[in-house]
């Protein structure tokens, strides 16, 4: 590894943190993704947690919460203490509630969500602030179906000073289309110009904002350039296992991540079993330059 990419590794894990005192935090590494614990999700929070659970989110970006009993209305509650829901058309869901969004794969699966690295809806102008997922069912062989999840402020920060300031000056279209490759999309997908390096909206933090699920070019540059550059982009992430924790299902779990600074990847490796989760999406503003 380069000294610049070290330099953002040791300034990340090297962060001095407060303790907590009305959660438990067990860090999944010193990059990204945490376990909470202390905490019950179907009470109301008192504010000692709330703050401490915000705070820890901003911290580490993925936040764990184990053995989790939540009604839809409960999981809804909790994901409303940090925005608004976002509700789908009747057409696009599955199921009957707007704000839910069902995450299935079984033997009759072809494909599944999120099989690829993204981050959820960028191709909405006002991308969302972050997903809960709550699995309920996990693979019947005891293991299989994590969910990976890399920070896209290292991510920035592992390349040189000259590329992080090239991407600054870029933005780049976000297609609602790309997950549909191969099959008929809905009419009236989004697709939305963004900066390619914005800066975290409570942190002010830059982060680098394109993702192989949604983003489509580069607008500045010739069409080999772009896809030259975003392939260079997707690669860092793909093969630089520093960036990203990996999730472990088990029954019960909600995962909350920041859509702000990460991407994320479901592994299918599970075939033909089943498993099984609801997610509600908070919404977010426009990402700023
Ligand atoms: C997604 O929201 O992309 C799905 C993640 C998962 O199934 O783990």
């Amino acid at each position: 590894m380069d000294q610049l990419a070290l330099k953002a590794i040791e300034c990340i894990a090297g962060q001095s943190r407060a303790p907590y005192h009305s959660i438990t935090l067990d860090r999944l590494t010193p990059i990204i993704g945490a376990e909470v614990g202390g905490i019950d999700l179907s009470q109301p929070l008192s504010e000692e947690q709330l703050t401490e659970v915000r705070r820890a989110f901003l911290e580490n970006h993925v936040l764990v919460f184990r053995d989790q009993h939540l009604t839809v209305e409960q999981h809804k509650a909790f994901g409303r203490l940090f925005g608004e829901l976002r509700s789908l058309p009747v057409e696009d869901i599955d199921g009957d509630d707007p704000e839910l969004v069902v995450i299935r794969a079984s033997a009759q699966s072809r494909f599944v969500a999120g099989e690829t690295w993204h981050t959820d809806g960028t191709a909405d102008l006002e991308p969302s602030m972050g997903s809960m997922l709550y699995v309920k069912e996990t693979p019947a062989i005891g293991t299989g179906g994590d969910t990976l999840f890399a920070n896209m402020h290292l991510a920035l920060e592992m390349l040189s000073p000259a590329m992080q300031q090239f991407l600054g000056e870029l933005t780049a279209i976000h297609d609602g289309e790309i997950p549909w490759k191969g099959f008929q999309p809905p009419a009236n997908l989004p697709r939305t110009e963004h900066p390619v390096v914005v800066r975290h909206p409570e942190t002010g933090r830059k982060t680098l904002f394109v993702n192989s699920g949604f983003t489509s070019h580069i607008v500045q540059l010739s069409g080999g350039e772009s896809q030259t550059l975003l392939n260079m982009l997707f690669d860092l992430i793909a093969r630089e296992p520093i960036l990203s924790c990996r999730v472990r299902w088990a029954p019960n779990t909600l995962v909350f991540w920041d859509n702000r600074c990460t991407q994320h990847h479901a592994v299918w490796d599970y075939f033909p079993h089943s498993r099984y989760g609801e997610r509600v999406t908070i919404l977010g503003k426009q990402p700023k330059a």
